[in-house]
This record gives structure tokens, C-alpha cells and sequence, in this order.
């Protein structure tokens, strides 16, 4: 071997090596100093720009528009909408200007003359629509698919996700007013201590306490959308350990063992709720200190790391979002414990039908005034922009005599039984 410097080789290699590490440390710094920077103008300022997003689409939304605010109706269904007579009376008594529909259905499944009443439907199916199994994560991404077709008309203020046997339980305009008076969002969550439906490996990305649960059908307003759009650091956690425990399936046989193991988990029940409660902040930090990088730089890159850590947690980023949100949902749901055969106790939806939606039932729901948390005992007294009002604005499960109840009783707006008579002649 010849030696081609006078330093001694492990020298050589040292110094070699403190150059590099320099370089390492200007990128790394300079780069959390961006993202930094990135987050506070993303507060701060109102056209929402963040460094986390990686879409083209994030930019084209920044278009300013003229004309009043819309509320963007959002569908999730498994295939028609059964109860698109109700929401036809509902949209019939709004501005056109005022609001618009997305639908989530089957793909392959098209809205038109043949499939439903109403015309306000024909032809929002979502092109891109994906197979949702019901309890699994793809049902999560079919929610991220309707926000992000919404986002591409800037005129969508408001987001509200409905489902197929969802009824408004006022007329258009009380609910437009209701959503656009709030600056937050509207989203149930609460601490889950119980249920063990978090997974220990999903820390450090989703620290424990952040771990929230809550109702699926929320009503957001645009910045929110636009985090859940573009979040790709949340959503991989849920896709890989977040999974539904399916009921005992007896063609099945042995794979049943492994499936009854699987960590049981309804992504749909927490995602959003999670997302918005986990420090925006975190997501730029969590690769350089979860890493084994830390220990091995040197230690005044730690220290500035955790320096903009902790400078950042004493501003309102290191809380995440729950700060712009009304800690609560705008659709009411009945709760009976109930025990299938194949699945185990737990609690489902009750269904309204005609004769248990009655006048009566309806006026005790659009009277509810608050809302009790148990697991944080946390009284919710409803409010939006600060002024107290009833919780609810929509209620699911209905079946169709349940909704052609409320449409007789002019629930969604005066009622005209010739509007219906008129709707079966193709206009
Ligand atoms: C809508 O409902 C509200 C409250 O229920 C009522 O005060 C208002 O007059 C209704 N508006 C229309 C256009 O029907
Ligand atoms: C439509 O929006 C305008 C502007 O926000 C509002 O004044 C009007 O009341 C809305 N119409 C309905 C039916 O809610
Ligand atoms: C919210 O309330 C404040 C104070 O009462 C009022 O000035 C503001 O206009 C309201 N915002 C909306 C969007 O209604
Ligand atoms: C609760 O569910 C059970 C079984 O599904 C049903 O028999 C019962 O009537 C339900 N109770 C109410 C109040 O709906």
C-alpha cells in the first residue's frame, strides 16, 4: 500500500468524515428551517401552501373566486341513494349558487335519469371512485377522493360527509348559515381509553395521546380538508395497522385463527379525529429524532432540533388542530347494543322508520342542546362562532318511510306533493 497523503489514515478519514457531517448539518438545518417556516406561514397567512404536500393539485386550488361561499355536499354510498327525494326537496329550496354535490358510489355506478329522482344527482359520481370494503381503511380513502374532487372548486368553503341514509333535519338555508357562521370544524372526538384499538406500533408517529375516536361523518372547513388530502404521513400508519377484525366466516376455516388476532380497528372511526389532533409540526421532526441519526450526530444538532421543537410547542401547532374545532358531529346517530350471531356485542346505529320518526321523535332531536363525553367528562354545550344552538343538523340511519315522513312534514322545506308527481315524468 502507498501512502498518498502525510496525515495518518484514520485522521484522513476523520477529517473527511467532519466535512461531511458539516454539510449534513447545514442540509438538515437548513431544511427544518424551511419547514418551519413553511408551518408558520401556513398559519399565519391564508393561502395554505404547505412543504408536506407533494401535489399538483395543492397549488392549482390557491384561485381566488368571486360569488358567495358554497357548502360541498359529500356522498359516501354504497350504490344509489335511496333517499334522494328527501335531498331533492332540500336542494330545491337553496341557491344553485350555494352549494355543491359530490357522490361517492360503486365504480362503474352511474347517476342519471334510470337510478335516482332527483337531477341534482346526475352525473356526480366521482370518476375515480374506488371498491370500499365497509370498516377497512379504503373507506377512508373514498372520503380523501370526494374532499379532494371538492377542493378543485375554490368556492367550497364547507365539507360536510353524509351517507346514504343520512336526512337534513332543517331546510337548506338554516343549515347553510348554521356551517358557514363557524370558523371551525366540526368534528366528534374524544380520548379512546377502553377499547385497545391502538396499536403500540404506531408510536412515535401517532404518540398515544393523541389517539382520538369519534364519528365519521364530520362537516370540515377548507384548511382541514386540505390537511387530510394532502397527509402522507398518518394515513400509512392506519393503512398497515389499523384493520378491521372481520366476523367469523365458517368458509373461512383455519384463516379465521389468524383473522380473529388481527388487532381490531376501525380506521374510519378515528382517522380524521386522529389526523387533526397530531402536531402538524411533529411530522417535520418525527424522521431526525425517531431515527437512530440523533445519537449518532453531534450533539448541538440535537440540541437545535429539539430547540425548534420546543420552540414550536409553545405555539399552538404543537396541539395540532383541536383548537379549530367544535369537538363534536352535526349527525345525530341512536346507539343500541345489540348481538349478532356471528359478530361480537357491540353497538350499532338504530334504524328510524316510519313509525318511530315521528313529529314528535324529530322535535327531540333538533332539541338536544348539548352533548356528554364520558371518557373526558366534557359537556359539549353546541355552539357555532361562539352563538348556542341545537347539535344536530342531519341524523342517519333513516329508511325511506322514515325520510318520506319528514318530507311530508316539510322538515327539509315546504312540502309540495306535486313537485314529487311532476319528478316521475322525465323532464
Ligand atoms: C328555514 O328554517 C328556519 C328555521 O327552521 C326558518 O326560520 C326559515 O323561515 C326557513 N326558511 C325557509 C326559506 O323556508
Ligand atoms: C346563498 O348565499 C348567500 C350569500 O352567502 C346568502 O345571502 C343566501 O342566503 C344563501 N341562500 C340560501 C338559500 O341559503
Ligand atoms: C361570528 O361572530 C362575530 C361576533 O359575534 C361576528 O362579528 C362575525 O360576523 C361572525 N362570523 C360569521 C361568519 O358569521
Ligand atoms: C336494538 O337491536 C335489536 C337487535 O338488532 C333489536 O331487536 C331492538 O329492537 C333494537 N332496539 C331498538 C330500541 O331499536
Amino acid at each position: 500500500m502507498t501512502k498518498k497523503s502525510s496525515l495518518p489514515p484514520i485522521l484522513l478519514q476523520q477529517s473527511r468524515r467532519r466535512v461531511i457531517w458539516s454539510g449534513w448539518k447545514l442540509v438538515i438545518i437548513l431544511s427544518m428551517g424551511l419547514c418551519v417556516f413553511a408551518l408558520f406561514r401556513l398559519h399565519l397567512s391564508p393561502p395554505p401552501e404547505t412543504l408536506l404536500s407533494r401535489r399538483r393539485s395543492s397549488f392549482s386550488r390557491e384561485v381566488v373566486f368571486s360569488g358567495p361561499p358554497k357548502v360541498a355536499y359529500l356522498f359516501l354510498v354504497r350504490r344509489g341513494l335511496p333517499l334522494d327525494f328527501l335531498w331533492g326537496s332540500f336542494f330545491e329550496n337553496a341557491d344553485t349558487g350555494n352549494f355543491s354535490i359530490y357522490v361517492h358510489s360503486e365504480p362503474g355506478f352511474q347517476f342519471d335519469e334510470s337510478t335516482t329522482r332527483s337531477h341534482f344527482f346526475y352525473d356526480r359520481q366521482l370518476k375515480n371512485s374506488i371498491q370500499v370494503i365497509w370498516g377497512e381503511s379504503s373507506m377512508i380513502e373514498a372520503e380523501r377522493l370526494l374532499l379532494d374532487a371538492a377542493l378543485e372548486d375554490p368556492a367550497n368553503q364547507r365539507f360536510v360527509l353524509l351517507s346514504d341514509s343520512c336526512v337534513p333535519l332543517y331546510n337548506f338555508s338554516y343549515i347553510y348559515s348554521y356551517l358557514m357562521a363557524s370558523p371551525r370544524s366540526f368534528v366528534d372526538s374524544f380520548l379512546d381509553v377502553k377499547e385497545g384499538r391502538y396499536h403500540p406500533k404506531m408510536s412515535p408517529v401517532i404518540p398515544k395521546d393523541k389517539w382520538r375516536k369519534g364519528s365519521q361523518w364530520v362537516a370540515l372547513i377548507r384548511s382541514h380538508a386540505e390537511v387530510i388530502v394532502d397527509d402522507v404521513v398518518i394515513l400509512p400508519v392506519f393503512k398497515r395497522l389499523c384493520k378491521r377484525r372481520p366476523p367469523l366466516d365458517a368458509s373461512k376455516g383455519k384463516l379465521n385463527i389468524k383473522l380473529q388476532k388481527q388487532h381490531n380497528c376501525i380506521p374510519d372511526e378515528h382517522y380524521v379525529q386522529t389526523l387533526l389532533s397530531v402536531s402538524s409540526i411533529w411530522f417535520c421532526f418525527y424522521p431526525l429524532l425517531s431515527s437512530d441519526l440523533c445519537p449518532l450526530l453531534s450533539s448541538d444538532l440535537c440540541l437545535i432540533a429539539f430547540f425548534f421543537l420546543f420552540f414550536s410547542m409553545s405555539t399552538s401547532q404543537m396541539s395540532g388542530l383541536e383548537g379549530e374545532l367544535e369537538r363534536r358531529t352535526v349527525t345525530y346517530t341512536v346507539w343500541n347494543q345489540s348481538a349478532t350471531k356471528m359478530e361480537n356485542k357491540g353497538w350499532h346505529p338504530m334504524t328510524f322508520s316510519y313509525a318511530n320518526a315521528s313529529p314528535r321523535k324529530i322535535k327531540e332531536i333538533k332539541g338536544i342542546n348539548h352533548i356528554y363525553y364520558e371518557t373526558e367528562y366534557r359537556t359539549e354545550w353546541c355552539q357555532t362562532n361562539s352563538t348556542f344552538v341545537p347539535c344536530f343538523l342531519f341524523a342517519r340511519k333513516f329508511s325511506r318511510g322514515a325520510a318520506m315522513r319528514l318530507l311530508s312534514e316539510g322538515i327539509a322545506g315546504p312540502f309540495d306533493a306535486s313537485s314529487i308527481l311532476a319528478r316521475s315524468v322525465p323532464d
